[in-house]
């Protein structure tokens, strides 16, 4: 019994973690960017006047929206465990991949303009940055 246990952990080095966990480990990433953006937008609406913190939350957002799709692993759809991602990652995944490069793009670009001076130019990147998270729940989460 414990050979082909051994034998099966080596046939199978990479058996991947319980889509559970792979699941509750993305909810935590995209919680995070949603507080950063969360802070962020506080500023930009002119509810909170210190705009010292922006970059911080710039660069953490860059961070964050890096390497998105690792978060997609397959296996862990809907059919699988209770998940509000749909099918659709995984049936159009060049799509999926392309939204994440989107964000990506979009942040790196945000967190050169918070190290700026240009308060308006930040605002409206911010509002891009925002548009990049809603088309892809758009194309990939689902509502409610
Ligand atoms: C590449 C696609 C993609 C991008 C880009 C993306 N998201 Fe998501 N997001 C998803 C998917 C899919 C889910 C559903 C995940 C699940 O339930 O397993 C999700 C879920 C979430 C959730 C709900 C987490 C929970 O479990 O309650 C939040 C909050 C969130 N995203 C915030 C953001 C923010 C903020 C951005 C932009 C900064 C963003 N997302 C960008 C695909 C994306």
């Amino acid at each position: 019994m414990k050979r082909l246990a051994l034998l099966l952990f080596l046939a199978f080095p990479l058996l991947a973690d319980a889509p559970e966990a792979t699941i509750k480990y993305r909810s935590i990433v995209m919680k995070a960017m949603g507080a950063h953006m969360n802070a962020m937008s506080m500023v930009v609406k002119k509810q909170v006047s210190d705009r010292s913190r922006l970059p911080i939350d710039a660069e953490a957002m860059r961070n964050l929206s890096g390497g998105l799709p690792a978060l997609f692993a397959k296996g862990t759809g809907p059919d699988v465990a209770r998940t509000a991602a749909k099918p659709d990652v995984w049936q159009r995944w060049p799509e999926l991949q392309a939204a994440a490069a989107k964000l990506e793009r979009e942040t790196l670009r945000l967190s050169q303009l918070a190290h700026g001076k240009d308060a308006r130019a930040f605002d409206a990147q911010f509002e891009a940055v925002n548009a990049a998270c809603t088309e892809c729940h758009q194309q990939f989460r689902q509502q409610n």
